[in-house]
């Protein structure tokens, strides 16, 4: 290992709760961390079965006393330890966030969390006043907000190259419970399908809040009010899987967004669509590197991550030449790497300058939640319009 790749590995470390073997999203949080070597993983509860932490621990390679029987221990031995851990990171199922990251907010950990932040207004304000109060930081991975061409669209739209923005249309489709699997013995969509541990929605909290977050960081609009309609289109299923949303935005814009999981032929088609007084943009998850801008009576152009000139933030971000495919995993690291270079700035006692935060924090998680939960408030009411 190189002493620069030492030196970065050994100046942070962190535990994870969630994530053990058989779960989805924690191993990629960890490939994303060991991408910059950000951090090193030091301690975890990867399960609520402590045998499963025990393997996924040793797997990993972390010493025994430091894989714990439940997150309480874990925040408790680790609050107390001298050598404690920078941050957690909770990839547990959406109910569970809350009473997670309370516990490490109290015993002055930072905390990663993974989307949806809680499934009330409520706990997620709670936990950002905590944060505060203790000097903690919370960073929420929106993973999609980590791919440099998605940073340049943002870039570009701040800067007014598409003049006053008038529309937004975003969907994210996927076809995956087209049927009842959370019946079977699927592990992720077992615990979606449950209100107790996914929340008041499954799909609006599940993908529409990548929609609200994509959105709002790539235009900077904030949703003056909306109406929803939450519909269960899947026989016998408790939560929603196809959801319409009519918003309309502080100054005027509009939007209408979609998210289904019952879209058959989807994978996960997340799409904006950005329409401008003088241009527009197409941006689709699925094909990251690119995205289409038109200038109203300008052919069509296509701008590629590697090729064409990013804004240099966004450049900062890319890190392979153009047609060679960066994905999920480096947008993942970049939210790592922002992340983790800003504590590092906050642990050395360097200023901090506003670009430092170019990673999603608890304001965006607070606003997904107020999101989710106003779309659930409008569609059981018959999609009356509701202010945020
Ligand atoms: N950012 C993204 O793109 C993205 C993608 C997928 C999932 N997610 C989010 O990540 C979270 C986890 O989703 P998943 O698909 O990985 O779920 P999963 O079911 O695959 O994994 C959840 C893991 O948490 C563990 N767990 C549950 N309760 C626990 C507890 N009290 N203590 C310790 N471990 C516990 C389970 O044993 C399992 O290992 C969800 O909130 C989901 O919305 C985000």
């Amino acid at each position: 290992m190189s002493i620069e790749l030492r030196a970065a590995t050994e100046s942070l470390t962190y535990g994870m709760v969630g994530g053990g073997q058989g779960a989805f999203i924690g191993e990629v949080h960890r490939k994303a961390i060991g991408f910059d070597s950000s951090a090193e993983l030091t301690c975890g509860c990867f399960s609520r079965d402590y045998k499963n932490t025990l393997a996924t621990g040793t797997s990993l390679g972390i010493a025994q006393d430091r894989l714990y029987k439940n997150y309480k221990e874990m925040a408790e031995v680790e609050g107390r330890r001298s050598d404690s851990i920078d941050f957690v990171v909770i990839v547990t199922p959406n109910a569970s966030h809350y009473p997670i990251a309370k516990l490490f907010l109290e015993r002055g950990i930072n905390v990663v969390c993974d989307k949806p932040f809680t499934v009330t207004t409520a706990q997620a304000e709670e936990l950002v006043e905590l944060a505060e109060r203790n000097n903690l930081t919370i960073c929420l991975t929106y993973t999609y907000t980590g791919y440099p061409i998605a940073k340049h669209v943002r870039d570009l739209v701040v800067a007014g190259e598409l003049g006053d923005i008038r529309f937004v249309n975003a969907e994210y489709p996927q076809e995956w419970l087209s049927t009842l699997l959370e019946e079977t013995d699927h592990k992720q969509a077992s615990w979606r399908g449950d209100p107790d541990i996914t929340g008041l929605t499954n799909s609006v909290g599940d993908i529409g809040s990548h929609i609200e977050n994509m959105v709002s960081f790539m235009t900077g609009l904030k949703i003056e009010r909306l109406s929803a309609r939450l519909d269960t289109l899947v026989a016998g299923r408790k939560l929603d899987d196809n959801v319409t949303v009519m918003v309309d935005y502080h100054g005027g814009a509009r939007g209408l967004y979609w998210c289904s999981q019952i879209a058959v032929g989807n994978d996960n088609g997340l799409r904006v669509r950005i329409f401008g007084s003088k241009g527009s943009i197409d941006w689709a998850q699925e094909n990251p590197n690119y995205f289409n801008l038109c200038y109203l009576d300008k052919p069509l152009q296509r701008i590629s991550r590697g090729r064409d000139a990013l804004s240099p933030l966004a450049q900062s971000f890319s890190r392979v030449p153009a047609g060679h495919p960066e994905g999920y995993f480096e947008a993942f690291a970049n939210i790592y790497k922002a992340f983790t270079s800003y504590l590092r700035k906050l642990k050395s006692g360097a200023a901090i300058e506003v670009e430092d935060k170019e990673f999603p924090t608890a304001a965006d998680g607070l606003a997904g939640v107020h999101f989710i939960e106003k779309c659930v408030e409008s569609s059981r009411s018959d999609s009356a319009w509701v202010k945020m």
